[in-house]
């Protein structure tokens, strides 16, 4: 599948051209190769991108928040002037940056989308979320400095990548904003020169020539219009205007040259990753009983098993399901002997809807002696904390309780193979109508963090008695 080439315009500094960058780059890169789609989103808060390409004016709700919760990224590109697709910008995107869980999801959506040919993405002054996944996705990160604090600041993309295992290079270096009317004595004449010196000094990498600073650039963002007019159009009799074309010819030789070698290397990633997850799950499915726990009844074969119990022990090796009423069974016996049926009814029910929103129980038994074991049933909530409990005390018993039905401890019985144990542990979690849902990488990842912290809570406690 071709992939897009993705180039991040970055920087913490605000007002260095960024966004100015980003829209005429777009245009620029549009002519050198009419053929190849180009596409612009901003993770900045203004609407410059949608002042310069918006064709018409839209109704249309869907903006780049929206990256990570629509399905097809596609269906967020709007045909822009100039022949640029964009997303329309958001000023919503500090309120859902929750939305984003790592740096990683940009990258990931656009790799499995059909975006093709050049992205760039303009992103705020800030380091956020949004600005890291779209370093992180970046093949090239361009980042404009017009004075000595903005090229200080590209330590901090160059830790970035660092941190993510990727090479400093990604990261080139434009002197912008250039006032060429002010010249130096010495060696470097003027501060493109004295930029580019301590940028190359620092180990940075800089393109070739600079962006200079020009009252009529900085007039397209304001006119009667409302628009916003590219250099190209309305600039074209500037040296910004030499100097932009200049830059894409570099940029687009960039691209030629690399490829989209970044979103390659994300999908690759991320498709050893899922392959990894679905052999874990099938290796868990494999390892479920293939019978209910209690009554030996076949599990279903598809797994569809409306409201069973998924139930594993402290190790893991011990795993499946309980149908319902076996479950119900199973605890009313033992733990509620001496309730009516009608008690037994209404007991059941607070289980199931107290289960309903915390979902948890937890059986743990400890051996007293050869004879006797203590059973505490506990009601788990989200986070694994108690909310409620019984213990008893049981006496080793027949395998059988009714109808075929295997006793409580022969349940602990079997989830320790058969071998006598001191302590046991056995979560359980009410499934609904997908059960082996609850096997997949991030439910199942749940489940253990849960379990986990009831196995140290447990350790904690054992200790400070
Ligand atoms: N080459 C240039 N010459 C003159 N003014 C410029 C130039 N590039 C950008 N500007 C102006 O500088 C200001 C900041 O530019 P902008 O692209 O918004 O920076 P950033 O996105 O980094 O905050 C804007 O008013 C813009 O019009
Ligand atoms: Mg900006």
């Amino acid at each position: 599948m071709a992939r897009s080439y993705i180039i991040t315009i970055a920087s913490e500094k605000g007002g260095v051209g960024k966004t100015t960058l980003a829209t005429n780059l777009a245009i620029y890169l549009k002519g050198l190769a009419e053929d190849l789609p180009v596409t612009l989103f901003s993770f900045d808060n203004h609407f410059t991108v949608d002042q310069m390409f918006r064709l018409k004016k839209m109704v249309n709700p869907r903006h780049v928040g929206q990256l990570f919760t629509e399905s097809n990224t596609a269906d967020l590109l709007i045909d822009g002037q100039y022949g640029v697709n964009f997303i329309q910008s958001s000023h919503t995107l500090f309120e859902s940056q929750h939305q984003v869980q790592n740096v990683e999801q940009l990258a990931q959506i656009i790799a499995r989308s059909s975006l093709q040919g050049l992205v760039i993405i303009d992103t705020s002054p800030i380091l956020d979320i949004y600005t890291r996944n779209a370093l992180f996705a970046a093949d090239r990160i361009i980042v404009p400095i017009k004075d000595a604090p903005s090229l200080e600041n590209c330590r901090n993309l160059a830790n970035f990548l660092v941190q993510h295992q990727r090479s400093k290079t990604v990261l080139k270096l434009l002197p912008c904003l250039i006032d060429t009317r002010i010249h130096f004595e010495g060696p470097f004449r003027n501060s493109y020169q004295l930029l580019k010196a301590y940028a190359i000094n620092r180990g940075f990498r800089c393109y070739e020539g600079f962006i200079a600073k020009s009252p009529k650039v900085e007039s397209l963002s304001t006119n009667p219009s409302g628009k916003i007019y590219p250099i190209i159009t309305h600039g074209r009799n500037t040296e910004v205007h030499l100097q932009m074309t200049h830059l894409a010819r570099q940029v687009y030789l960039d691209y030629l040259e690399h490829g989209p070698g970044r979103l390659n290397e994300v999908a690759n990633n991320l498709f050893d990753q899922e392959e990894e997850f679905l052999q874990e799950y099938k290796s868990r499915v494999k390892n479920l009983q293939s019978t209910c726990l209690c009554c030996e009844a076949p599990v279903p074969e598809d797994g569809i098993w409306d409201n069973a119990y998924f139930l594993e022990n402290e190790t893991g090796c011990f795993s499946g399901f309980i149908e319902e009423d076996c479950f119900f069974d199973l605890l009313l016996l033992d733990f509620y002997p001496e309730l009516s049926g009608k008690e037994q009814q209404k007991l059941l029910q607070e289980i199931l809807v107290g289960t309903a929103n915390q979902p948890f129980l937890l059986l743990q038994k400890t051996q007293i002696n050869s004879e006797l074991a203590q059973v505490d049933l506990f009601r788990l909530d989200q986070q694994g904390e108690k909310i409620s409990g019984r213990s008893i005390l049981l006496k080793k018993r027949r395998r059988f309780q009714r109808q075929g039905k295997i006793s409580l401890l022969h349940l602990f019985n079997q989830a320790a193979g058969g071998q006598a144990q001191g302590f046991q542990q056995l979560l359980v979690q009410q499934t609904n109508n997908n059960p082996l849902k609850l096997l997949q990488h991030h439910h199942y990842m749940e489940w253990q963090t849960i379990f986990n912290r009831i196995q140290v809570d447990h350790r904690l406690e054992s200790e400070s008695n």
